[in-house]
């Protein structure tokens, strides 16, 4: 059985030596049983990396950036390379979440060239699809979220790793977590969509508004392999809170 995923996402938040005390504090409360069944990601801001790594290197949590270029150098100012993410220990990396697409304009087709290169330096790509609340009131949940699994997933080799976070825009931050009957419809469906497309190796996960309350039944639905967390995983005793649904 897969073990359950459990993604922070820190967004613009955290100091480097505020990233470092979470991942002391972390690790001193977590013990080997804890990985045992158990993936911690965490997406730091980006100038925290260097210091999360320093913190993590040596533990099983994994990290990586909320946001790479497509190119890993090159006259790209202001750009994230993932190999130099890479370099200093990140063997994950945050795609495509709902704030680069909306704030930033970014579009399905460089989302499905970051894939491809996060996929070419072996990383593990967390791809993040969702729809808006105004897609959800037309009913186009399921086609705004298959159109962007298809165009993110274009060409992709299908037997590499792949964690897929659904994660419904109006959902995120709001503490309007979406309801078990939603999570469990969506979840289902991309199930079946992402066999269908023939991966081999995925796991999906939700994130919007988890917190410690709603971890456990969330967690207990088909299909549903961990959490993406923003503002819960800001502290070490709400992201454990959540993590240890099952104590
Ligand atoms: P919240 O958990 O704060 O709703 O954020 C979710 C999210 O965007 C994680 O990527």
């Amino acid at each position: 059985m897969n073990k359950k995923i459990f993604a922070a996402n820190w967004k613009l938040n955290k100091t480097p030596d505020q990233a470092a005390a979470f991942a002391q504090d972390f690790l001193a409360k977590t013990s080997e049983k804890f990985f045992e069944t158990k993936e911690a990601f965490i997406f730091p801001q980006n100038f925290s990396l260097d210091k999360l790594s320093q913190n993590l290197k040596k533990s099983p949590v994994r990290f990586g950036p909320q946001q790479i270029h497509i190119e890993v150098k090159g006259a790209f100012t202001g750009e994230n390379s993932l190999a130099i993410a890479q370099s200093i220990g990140s063997t994950i990396c945050l795609i495509g979440h709902s704030e680069r697409r909306q704030i930033f304009s970014e579009l399905n087709s460089s989302i499905n060239k970051k894939v491809l290169l996060s996929q070419s330096l072996d990383t593990l790509p967390v791809l993040c699809i969702g729809e808006s609340l105004e897609q959800r009131q037309k009913n186009e949940t399921l086609k705004v979220c298959f159109e962007q699994l298809e165009a993110a997933l274009s060409a992709v080799n299908l037997s590499k790793r792949i964690v897929v976070a659904y994660e419904p825009v109006w959902a995120i931050g709001t503490g309007q977590v979406a309801s078990l009957d939603q999570v469990k419809e969506v979840h289902a469906e991309l199930f079946q969509k992402m066999t269908s497309m023939n991966f081999k190796n995925f796991q999906l996960i939700y994130g919007g508004s988890v917190k410690a309350d709603n971890a456990k039944d969330l967690i207990a639905l088909d299909h549903v392999d961990g959490f993406l967390i923003g503002g819960a995983s800001l502290e070490v005793t709400s992201f454990l809170d959540i993590c240890n649904f099952d104590s």
